[in-house]
């Protein structure tokens, strides 16, 4: 969508993966969907350094909604329980928020630059959100968009459950064009695609800045797993289509919460970044384990997902278990060459040893690499560690641990 925004994949945090839908405040206040929850995220994204590193929008997904609209308005409504303040007033608290940024403009000088956090907020555009808690958009379009605008939204996540009847492929233009009439920028992320069996996404990259493709995401390697498997089985589509202000939602980072182990983290990390992924982690910013928090600040491999080409990656070469994924990157050398981020993923369905770190050797060339001149080639979890200088026809070797 070319409304001037996500011309890089958006970045932040969403409760849902790790909070669900606990709207019990009295026996789970720390885990119940409540301001207090998103007050205290917004204070962790920048005190934890993860603002800086580029997570900027806080959204608040399903289940914050009364189960009606206002009588007389007819405009939506935060619980009044677990939202007593209202969401002018979180969008206010998120937005007072200063993330300083500092960056180097040349080697002798320093810029620091002022920005602050952004608000996002989950609809749906059917008759009620997925888990039936509030009504949807149907029928209400320029009085929610408005509603939003007057809330100081910044990025709108817009579901597609409860749509018996409802044209998606009109409907979610539609609630874009109330959302542009408002004045207000607002990242517009769709479901649209999930919920068709062939999806138009000429039409869906017009009209939206971001949009998911897969199923929701859950804590574990097998459903990372199944998104890449997805993503790679769609990927000629998939890839046509995405660039700046537009982008495959492949769903959350789920890094920092139960089930992925450090090896199976990285890799979460590197494919989303490979893939042009937005970074949008849904854990608890207060117990993620230190070497993750690391992970998930890993300035290298953030540049990846944030390179300016806005060229997602691709799977170019699976060899049993182990996966090759690239994407090409900045810089370019004066020729016109580009740069490449690979990322290796050993999937652990390797025949002889499903769960064995495996060595690979491929030659350059074999992946596209052209340039006589040769590549440097860094390691990102690493980045002060460089690898050496290879040749197109050099054979390069890599030990991935499952
Ligand atoms: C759907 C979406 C999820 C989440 C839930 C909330 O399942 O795909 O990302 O928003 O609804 O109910």
């Amino acid at each position: 969508l070319e409304n001037g925004l996500a011309r890089t994949p958006p970045m932040g945090w969403m409760p849902f993966e790790r909070f669900r839908c606990v709207t019990d405040c009295v026996k789970f206040p720390r885990d119940c969907i409540s301001e207090r929850l998103f007050m205290r995220t917004a204070d962790l994204l920048v005190s934890e350094g993860y603002a800086a590193a580029g997570y900027e929008y806080l959204i608040i997904d399903d289940c914050w909604m009364e189960k009606e609209r206002n009588r007389i308005t007819n405009e939506l409504m935060p619980d009044r329980e677990r939202f007593p303040s209202g969401l002018s007033h979180l969008s206010a608290y998120v937005s007072q928020l200063l993330i300083t940024i500092l960056f180097s403009v040349l080697v002798s000088a320093c810029q620091i630059h002022n920005k602050s956090l952004k608000f996002g907020l989950y609809h749906d555009v059917g008759a009620r959100t997925c888990m039936h808690l509030g009504p949807g958009a149907k029928g209400f379009h320029a009085i929610d968009a408005k509603t939003f605008a007057k809330w100081n939204v910044d990025y709108v996540k817009l579901d597609g459950c409860y749509v018996q009847g409802i044209d998606l492929n009109k409907a979610y233009p539609a609630f874009g064009q109330a959302l542009n009439k408002t004045g207000r920028p607002m990242v517009y992320s769709c479901s649209w695609p999930y919920y068709q069996n062939h999806p138009n996404f000429e039409l869906i990259k017009k009209h939206c800045n971001l949009w998911r493709f897969a199923d929701d995401i859950r804590d574990s390697i097998a459903s990372v797993a199944r998104i890449m498997l997805k993503y790679y089985r769609m990927q000629q589509n998939l890839t046509k289509h995405a660039g700046p202000g537009s982008w495959n939602d492949p769903d959350m980072l789920v890094l920092g919460n139960f089930h992925l182990s450090y090896d199976a983290s990285r890799m979460q990390l590197a494919l989303w970044a490979v893939l042009a992924a937005p970074l949008i982690m849904s854990n608890d910013l207060q117990t993620v384990r230190p070497e993750i928090r690391a992970l998930l600040q890993n300035r290298a491999i953030i540049e990846v997902d944030q390179d300016p080409l806005g060229i997602p990656g691709q799977c170019v070469l699976i060899s049993n278990s182990i996966q090759v994924w690239l994407r090409p990157v900045m810089p370019t050398n004066n020729i016109g060459l580009r740069s490449f981020a690979v990322a290796f993923a050993n999937v652990g369905n390797h025949e002889e040893c499903p769960l064995c770190p495996l060595t690979f050797t491929i030659v350059l060339q074999d992946l596209g690499f052209t340039n006589q001149m040769g590549y440097t080639v860094y390691d990102l979890f690493d980045s002060k560690h460089i690898l050496g200088l290879f040749k197109p026809k050099d054979e390069f070797t890599v030990r991935i641990n499952p």
